[in-house]
């Protein structure tokens, strides 16, 4: 979900509008938006409006006399109750005088509606976030001043995850709002300011912005802001500059974010590698990690935690630092991470993979390892973000803006960071400065390779024709060894998230335990079969498909035999193959989604970044 909001002399309107398009990628089943409308005459009042659609359809949906400031606005992805123009925020209270957006989730949103109902107040939706506009009001019943004191006593009954904005009809000169779990952050503009959940939706504004923290509220006013606690003791913050790339987050002459991140990434590479690879020395030099030799070579073990695409690039993470540091080296799903007790090692390196910086599952196994005294860096995107911010230091990928809920760009940006990683901790180890000198020049290679595979594919429309061909299948395998298998889940991974086809990856050999069962001329398999050492043994897994007149898509280095169409990529270095594999994989997906007229950038039922459990 997104939030964002306006206060200043503007009209709100479009500025709410804007932040909300910049947003939607985030979560988009509805849209809404509430203003303060002060009449020349008469008390000021609130006009909400909100639909079960996109942004364009609420802009569409706005009369001309729909105006006011401030303002607040809101796209969802529900969590409870489903996307209907009454279940969409910003949601109300009785009167109609307060509104209020809201990310996260309210656990103890039952009792509060209970208790709420047994004082009489009727609920107009099904949303956890309803209860708080009515406890805003039940404490100005109960004789709150102001809307900053209204708000926090609204908020000491709330349990849960939030971030929130409060707009009130009788204080109309401002916007509070309040972060718990869910990211707030200020954007201070001239003699206006702005609030938003994610920086996409004010940067286009301006680039001065204060995160607030957990635990913290803010009074906006056109004239500034003050920040304090849930027991009104003021905190000082400093504004901090956002380098933010506008034309990163446009869409330009592409017909998708998507197509745009694939094409994106050679120059999003070269940023993650730039200034980082040290020829001389044939390492990494990797500043952001805080960590002096002494520490890092004190490490034994690497456990790398993510979510999605961030845990499949993981996957591959732990492969390089096996391969290139020789240290045990393995990756997770954050949300299964925490769920378990997990026991925590002083002598081991924990990473948090996050493109967003602020899945919230990500960020609950950073937060509770750091709780048992371990050392947490990690490897993220967005620059600011929670994640970001909580670690011990890591490296940023610097790939610019990723729009497309799903990733790819940060996906292989990722990739090279942990070879940058594992680069890094080899070469205080065990790895020869000719083998370092191999992945330096390698490293530096990949973004040529990947402009290759993509000018290969202009002119010979090869993947958009296999494409063409898997896109009517109801189910595709992928499979692969090795690392060819965490690249075949993250194909598999593209291929659900966008044409909603169903696909599984499976590591080559294990077909024969199982899935073996289900091939067929009806069951088409996408096999990664780089030229390596286990070619032999991956062509014979194909052998075993064709044998049961399963088609067959390879993607490898030369022609493989036995598969019905091969997507051919440059050579690299064997530990650095798996990022130029994954390319057509992602292009399959895309091409495969276009096919079936799919909603490319925002797939049904998915978000950008999950700030929910
Ligand atoms: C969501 C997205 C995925 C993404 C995952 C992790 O589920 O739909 O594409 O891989 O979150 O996101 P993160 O921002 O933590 O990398």
């Amino acid at each position: 979900c997104g939030i964002v909001g306006y206060v200043g002399p503007r009209d709100a309107v479009p500025v709410l509008l804007e932040g909300l398009g910049r947003l939607e990628y985030r979560g988009y089943d509805s849209a809404g938006l509430a203003v303060v409308h002060k009449p020349s005459k008469g008390p000021a009042e609130l006009r909400v409006r909100k639909t079960p659609g996109r942004v364009d359809d609420l802009a569409a949906d706005l009369p001309a006399r729909f105006r006011g400031s401030p303002g607040i606005g809101h796209t969802r992805w529900a969590t409870h109750g489903e996307p209907t123009a009454a279940n969409a925020h910003p949601h109300t209270d009785a009167s109609g005088r307060i509104a209020v957006v809201h990310n996260g989730i309210i656990e103890n949103a039952d009792a509060l509606r209970a208790q709420l109902t047994a004082d009489g107040v009727v609920f107009a939706s099904e949303t956890d976030t309803e209860t708080v506009a009515h406890l805003v009001a039940a404490a100005f019943a109960d004789g709150a001043k102001d809307l900053e004191e209204a708000v926090r006593r609204a908020l000491h009954r709330v349990v849960g995850a939030y971030g929130i904005a409060v707009l009130d009809a009788e204080h109309p000169d401002r916007v509070v709002v309040a972060r718990n779990g869910s990211p707030v952050l200020l954007g201070v503009g001239d003699r206006e300011m702005f609030v938003a959940s994610d920086v996409a939706a004010i940067a286009g504004f301006t680039r001065q912005v204060v995160y607030l923290d957990d635990g913290e509220l803010a009074t906006l006013t056109a004239g500034g802001y003050r920040t304090f606690t849930l027991d009104d003791r003021a905190t000082a913050k400093t504004p901090s500059t956002v380098d933010w790339d506008v034309a990163g987050a446009e869409r330009g002459d592409h017909d998708h974010f998507l197509a745009k991140e694939i094409a994106e990434q050679p120059r999003a590479i070269e940023r993650t590698l730039s200034g980082r690879l040290e020829e001389r020395f044939s390492t990494a030099h990797l500043g952001g990690l805080n960590m002096d030799v002494r520490e890092a070579r004190a490490f034994r073990r690497v456990t790398i935690l993510g979510c999605g695409s961030a845990w499949f690039a993981g996957e591959l993470g732990a492969q390089l630092i096996e391969d290139l540091a020789r240290m045990p080296a393995h990756a997770e799903p954050a949300s299964e991470f925490r769920y378990r007790n997990p026991v925590v090692e002083p002598d081991t390196l924990y990473v948090a993979v996050s493109q967003s910086g602020e899945t919230v599952d990500t960020l609950a196994a950073v937060q509770e390892l750091q709780r048992k005294g371990a050392r947490v860096i990690g490897i993220v995107n967005v620059v600011g973000s929670t994640i970001a911010r909580q670690v011990d230091g890591g490296i940023y990928l610097h790939a610019g803006p990723e729009m497309s809920v799903a990733s790819t760009k940060s996906f292989t940006s990722t990739v090279v960071a942990f070879a940058l990683l594992a680069l890094h901790l080899g070469r205080m180890r065990d790895l020869s400065p000719s083998d370092g000198g191999r992945i330096v020049a390698g490293l530096a290679a990949l973004p040529g390779q990947i402009e290759q595979i993509l000018d290969d594919e202009k002119r010979t429309g090869v993947i958009a024709a296999a494409a063409a061909e898997l896109a009517p299948s109801e189910s595709v395998l992928y499979i692969g060894r090795r690392h060819g298998w965490a690249v075949a889940k993250e194909g598999a991974q593209k291929l659900k998230e966008i044409s909603y086809c169903h696909a599984e990856a499976y590591a080559a050999a294990e077909l024969k335990h199982g899935p073996l069962a289900l091939v067929g001329p009806e069951l088409p398999t996408v096999a990664v079969v780089p030229d390596d050492d286990l070619a032999e043994k991956n062509t014979s897994t194909l052998a075993e498909i064709r044998a049961r007149r399963g088609p067959v898509v390879a993607v490898g280095h030369r022609e493989i035999p036995g598969a019905g169409r091969t997507l051919v990529v440059p050579r690299s270095e064997p530990e650095l193959d798996p990022v130029l594999l994954s390319i057509p994989l992602q292009l399959l997906a895309y091409h495969a989604a276009v096919a079936l007229d799919r909603d490319v950038d925002r797939p049904r039922n998915l978000a950008k970044s999950v700030t929910v459990e």
